[in-house]
This record gives structure tokens, sequence and C-alpha cells, in this order.
């Protein structure tokens, strides 16, 4: 069986984003089993309709490196209790024209990142409720609020925090048997 493909959506275009980092953790952590790779969401204009018979060439890329993932990895900050405009305008891209969102049907997970102690719960909640309109089967357990984010990683960005190892570890675990039961 084909190694599974997940596309890693960041939620941060911050350089030395933790978001990132921990994407890059959860990367290293699937590696052999999930085919794991981020697509860049920084260079997306905004969505706008008007554009859509003569859609921009980033809004047509970024389409065609989701549509073929078997599964979505969201790793986001929380932004203001939501998420960042920047993601939630890649998802909006994905979503349309009507009829034809990349993310239809395809398995999800969301892992929530902050230097805070509530971990981005609420971006990790707001998410989940688009995620339901785009008919996303989203893991539900564990769920992954990565808090105290400044402190888990050394300056080359690598995760050194053992515990936070553990859980996401744990999670990569909860997130492959997830795809491999929903993927279509
Ligand atoms: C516009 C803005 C809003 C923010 N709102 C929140 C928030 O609601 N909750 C939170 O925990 N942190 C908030 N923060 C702090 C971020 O968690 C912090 O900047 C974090 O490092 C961003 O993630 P990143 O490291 O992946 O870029 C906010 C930061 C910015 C710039």
């Amino acid at each position: 069986m084909a190694t599974p493909s997940i596309a890693v959506l960041v939620g941060s275009l911050r350089k030395g984003s933790y978001s990132r980092k921990t994407a890059q953790a959860l990367i290293g952590l699937a590696q052999g089993r999930l085919d794991m790779h981020i697509v860049e969401i920084g260079r997306l204009s905004f969505y706008k309709e008007d554009d859509e018979p003569n859609p921009p060439a980033e809004w047509l890329a970024f389409r065609d490196a989701v549509r073929p993932a078997d599964g979505v990895l969201f790793v986001t900050p929380e932004y203001n209790r939501s998420v960042p405009g920047a993601l939630k305008n890649a998802i909006d891209v994905g979503s349309r024209p009507y009829g034809k969102s990349v993310w239809d049907g395809k398995p999800a997970g969301v892992v929530s990142v902050s230097p805070g102690v509530i971990g981005g719960f609420g971006a990790n909640h707001h998410l989940r409720q688009s995620l339901v309109f785009l008919n996303m089967p989203v893991l539900q357990q564990p769920e992954a609020y990565v808090g105290g984010a400044a402190k888990l990683f050394d300056d080359a960005g690598k995760l050194t925090n053992d515990d936070t190892r553990k859980f996401l570890s744990g999670f990569v675990d909860a997130f492959e048997a997830w795809v491999l039961k929903n993927k279509r």
C-alpha cells in the first residue's frame, strides 16, 4: 500500500514560527508512515469571487497541490482566539469554485500552537467549525493544544522537550490510523 500523502498547512507566515517548527517535528515523527509535506499559503492573494473565471496562477497551483493529498493536517497559531487570516484565506481559496472544493471528504487533523498556556484552544475550535462545513472528518482525540511553545525548541528549531515529543508521537499514531480509516 502506498504511503498516504498529507498536505500540511501552517497557519503562521512568521520567520521562526513555533507552528512551523511543530509541523516540522510532526513531519519527522511521521517519516516512513505518512508522506507529510508543507503546502505554502503565504503567497496566495486574497480570495475574491470576481477572479474565479480567470483565477490567479497561485490559486490554481495551491488547489493542485492539495487535491491529490489523502489527508490534511492544520498546524496553526491562534490570532485573537481564531486562526490567522492567511490560513482562513487558504481555506477559502481551496474551497472554490463551488462544487470543486479540494477539501471535500479529506480526513483532517488540527494542532494549535501558542507560547501561552491555553495552547491555541480558540483557534483549534474555530477552525473545526469551518472543517465541518467543508465536509472534512476531523480527528477528535487526542486533541492537540501545544502550549508554552517558546520553550520547546532549541536555536536550530529542533524540538527538545521530551514530553511534547511523546505527545506529538501519539498524535501522529492516531492521525495515521484516522487517515487510513477515512481516506477515499
Ligand atoms: C495578531 C495576533 C494575535 C494574537 N492573538 C493571540 C491569541 O488569541 N492567543 C494566543 O495564545 N496568542 C496570540 N498571539 C500570540 C501568538 O501566539 C504568537 O505570536 C505566536 O508566536 C504566533 O505563532 P507562530 O510562532 O507560529 O508565528 C497573537 C499574535 C498576533 C500577532
